[in-house]
């Protein structure tokens, strides 16, 4: 299980200086009632914490779609397998809450594992669909987890809209999945992926690269370019994928997946031409860093060329 969270006085008043904060579901939700009472909409950015620059970017697009913005941190166990980087993965809730407060996030729900998934935990949220394959094959548990946990905190929040990031594309579609098969009344909306000058995806997991692994990630997101240029100008996906593969694997230490899929429902698609709208999607390893990026692709025949 991961770290239960818990403040010294220091960290505590830090954060009450900040900004609002809540650790348990009748705190948020009395919040969240006060709100409701004065006629105020309610946006939701769920995170794990250790914010970036692209996490800022959803709490400002979901300020700008209503009054009042709760961000959620809470690192998640059940999206992590054994072996992965749950305990190490990074813990800056005084930074981020001086991060949220910038973007004017109006509260931090900050629950810990007890308030998630107290002892007689047992239940899963399963996703059909675009939940499988992709990121589904490396890391089987990883869905599940996200859906359940996102399902959870729907319920404690119960926002108008919610913003989740392009950079989880495929969270991103296992996510409307869940709120349209579970009728939660909550519009989802998509923020952009934010790069840094070099072009890699903004992640909290990049901390992790030492000075070469950081180089060698900045040719991620140039391979996906080409990649998409070339379908977008009408050549096969197969051989155009061939090319994108072989430059990866000389990059990477190792290439999960790179491929084109439906933009939709991430459907497969065949070896020819690109005739539907598609995402580029691309998972590689440095060293125990997974690097996850993906690129729309307009269809080759409406694809603008100017
Ligand atoms: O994208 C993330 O940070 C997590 O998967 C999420 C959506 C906060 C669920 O734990």
């Amino acid at each position: 299980m991961s770290k239960p969270i818990s403040f010294s006085l220091v960290e505590t008043a830090m954060l009450t200086q900040q900004i609002p904060h809540a650790t348990t579901v009748s705190a948020l939700r009395t919040r969240v009632r006060t709100w409701r009472e004065e006629g105020l909409s309610v946006g939701f950015v769920p995170t794990m914490g250790a914010l970036h620059d692209g996490h800022l970017s959803l709490v400002r697009l979901a300020k700008a779609h209503t009054d009042r913005v709760v961000a959620s941190i809470f690192v998640n166990p059940k999206q992590f397998a054994a072996g992965e980087d749950l305990d190490t993965y990074p813990r800056t809730v005084i930074d981020d809450a001086e991060k949220l407060a910038t973007a004017k996030c109006d509260l931090i729900f900050l629950p810990d594992n007890a308030t998630m998934y107290p002892e007689e935990f047992d239940t899963s949220v399963r996703i059909g669909g675009p939940g499988q394959g992709l990121e589904a094959s490396e890391r089987p548990h990883f869905f599940h987890g996200v859906a359940t946990v996102v399902a959870k905190l729907f319920n404690q929040v119960r926002p108008d809209v919610a913003v989740f990031g392009e950079k989880d594309y495929q969270q991103l579609l296992v996510i409307k999945k869940l709120v349209k098969d579970l009728d939660f009344p909550v519009d989802i909306i998509p923020g952009e992926i934010v790069r840094e000058a070099d072009g890699l995806a903004m992640s909290s997991r990049n901390a992790y690269l030492d000075a070469d692994q950081r180089q060698r990630a900045g040719e991620l997101n140039k391979i996906l370019q080409r990649f998409r240029d070339r379908l977008e100008a009408g050549e096969a996906h197969g051989s155009a994928q061939t090319d994108a593969l072989e430059e990866a694997r000389r990059i990477f230490d190792a290439v999960d997946y790179l491929e084109a899929r439906h933009a939709s429902n991430l459907a497969l698609m065949t070896a020819g031409p690109i005739n539907a709208p598609a995402r580029l999607l691309a998972a590689v390893r440095l060293g125990e860093t997974r690097l996850l990026d993906n690129f729309a692709v307009a269809a080759a025949s409406s694809a603008d060329k100017g």
